[in-house]
């Protein structure tokens, strides 16, 4: 290339300047609201799918979701169906792979998040990185450590570690709630609001949602759970004064679990 020196340091700015914004990946010449389900988005699920499965629209997508999920008789199974399945938007986004779950399969309870991020996606597993090791440190102080299954609510990287829009949950769902019918789990906690959006299928805020029992049902109506929702672990990072309320939540789980009410204390974690 003939760039002058100016316009190197220019776009090197530039550059600069969208990666501390968070654009790590470019799909499109031009931008996209894909926050909203319009035909330019069908478009998009369709062009990156288009090697695979012919995918016409996101009621094709989440029915294709659900007959891979529902052949899935072993969370090993499920797991592969989650990785073969090409009908979520992010899939073409950038990231490097399906990132589906961590922890025990059996496990009593179930963890959801929101969505992998970049050390997640690297790592191919959920929960791996500062947020994670919160997690991890308020799981083993409640006596939870190795009782828990933790996935999300999608499983790809959302560029620039986003929030997944309703239309990428509602795609990857069928597989989280093939994962709920064959764990059976005692206990489901959210972790966050999107977690608790996608699942509990409200759009109250997770500082009302929080803290309070529901129950999950499966679609067939044969599984149900226990399921709260509380804090997300990232959030506590940026706000540790809200650590109070989730560790109150945690304490609540695992009281569920042991029928324990007298739990470890805040400062144990
Ligand atoms: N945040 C999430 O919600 N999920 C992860 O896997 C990692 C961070």
């Amino acid at each position: 290339m003939n760039a002058q020196p100016h316009d190197t340091a220019a776009m090197e700015s530039l550059l600069a300047f969208w990666r501390d914004a968070g654009v790590d990946a470019c799909f499109e010449d031009s931008p996209q609201d894909r926050t909203i389900v319009v035909a330019p988005a069908l478009k998009a699920v369709t062009r990156a799918t288009a090697s695979v499965t012919p995918v016409v629209n996101m009621g094709d997508a989440t029915a294709e979701a659900r007959r891979l999920a529902n052949d899935a008789e072993t969370m090993e199974a499920l797991a592969g169906a989650a990785a073969a399945f090409k009908g979520c938007e992010l899939v073409g986004m950038g990231a490097r792979g399906c990132v589906f779950g961590r922890g025990d399969p059996h496990a009593p309870i179930l963890l959801v998040g929101e969505a992998p991020g970049a050390e997640e996606d690297a790592a191919g597993q959920p929960f791996v990185g500062r947020a994670g090791k919160l997690l991890d440190r308020m799981l083993a102080a409640a006596g939870l450590a190795d009782r828990v299954f933790i996935t999300n609510t999608v499983f790809w990287r959302p560029p620039g570690n986003r929030t997944p829009t309703p239309q990428e949950q509602a795609v990857c769902a069928p597989f989280l709630e093939r994962a709920f019918v064959l764990m059976k789990p005692r206990a489901v906690l959210l972790l966050g609001a999107a977690a608790a959006r996608s699942v509990l299928r409200t759009e109250d805020g997770i500082m009302k949602v929080r803290g309070q029992w529901r129950d999950w049902r499966s679609t067939e109506g044969d599984v149900s759970a226990p399921v709260i929702a509380t804090l997300h672990p990232a959030f506590l990072l940026r706000q540790p004064q809200a650590k109070r309320q989730a560790w109150a939540d945690m304490l609540e789980l695992a009281a569920r679990l042991d029928g324990d009410t007298d739990g470890p204390a805040l400062s144990d974690v």
